[in-house]
């Protein structure tokens, strides 16, 4: 089902099977026309636990067509923990496991958050310089990323932009502390998102559906609800939400 509100697209799958296969079909066409048009497609991949789902749909679909074109594609991240690449909570970490160990993806290709750095703000500058030099980006652009992945926390936050997150408006990438975790993150800004020629929500369970309903449907609060800051300036944004997530969206009372 496809509903539009303020210029976000939303698609509503009753399970999770259904909603990741439509992902995955949506992310292999993507890739195929990029590919063809452009020699290329880039990609930023988002952390936490839905996007592992989507990972191991997309290698099951590699094990049976084999037609996805992973030697062009660019991967990134929306976000990462400071933490060593190594650790269970690092996102290049989960990728690597679900995805990148199990399809032929070009190593070269892989461009991670660093998080070697001493000073997190240092690494948040060393990703911007990765972006300004594979965009071929002058001062003050952003990259057009083909598609960035997104996922949503239960208070509302995306990437790592937490409520009250604060960052100068010019940035493509930060370093954020979080109070919660006792840990810095480094996550991409709104506008450095925004800017992505397609931008896609991921959103499954029952939690989550409150912070969707706000997120979508309240006031716009964005100190409070930093995914209101995501309004993909090249097209809809998209939200692929499995049906617990959307339960509590009042157009679907409608149906
Ligand atoms: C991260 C993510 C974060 C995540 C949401 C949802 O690094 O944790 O980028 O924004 O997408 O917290 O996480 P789940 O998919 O685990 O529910």
């Amino acid at each position: 089902m496809v509903t539009l509100t303020n210029n976000n697209e939303i698609y509503i799958l009753p399970n999770l099977k259904d909603l990741f296969l439509q992902v995955a079909e949506d992310f292999i066409h993507r890739a195929i026309a990029a590919v063809e048009n452009r020699g290329e497609f880039t990609v930023v991949l988002s952390g936490g636990n839905t996007p592992k789902l989507l990972l191991t749909t997309l290698v099951e679909a590699e094990t049976k067509f084999h037609k996805i074109p992973w030697g062009k594609i660019k991967f990134f991240f929306g976000d990462e923990r400071y933490v060593p690449l190594d650790n269970i909570e690092s996102n290049y970490h989960m990728a690597y496991e679900y995805l990148f160990s199990k399809v032929p993806v070009l190593m070269d290709n892989i461009y991670r958050i660093p998080t070697e750095f001493s000073n997190p703000s240092l690494a948040a500058k060393e990703y911007e310089r990765t972006l300004y030099s594979v965009f071929q980006l002058k001062k003050n652009q952003f990259p057009k990323f083909d598609l960035v992945y997104l996922g949503l926390g239960e208070d509302g936050h995306t990437a790592s932009l937490m409520p009250g997150s604060r960052f100068k408006k010019h940035r493509l990438v930060v370093a954020l502390w979080l109070k919660k975790t006792n840990k810095y993150r480094i996550t991409l800004t709104p506008a450095c998102i925004n800017h992505a020629a397609n931008v896609v929500f991921l959103v499954t369970g029952a939690n989550k559906a409150s912070a969707v309903r706000e997120v979508l449907e309240g006031p716009l609060i964005p100190e409070l609800y930093p995914a209101q800051l995501i309004h993909c300036l090249n097209s809809r944004t998209l939200w692929y939400l499995e049906k617990a997530a959307a339960s509590k969206l009042s157009f679907l009372k409608d149906f």
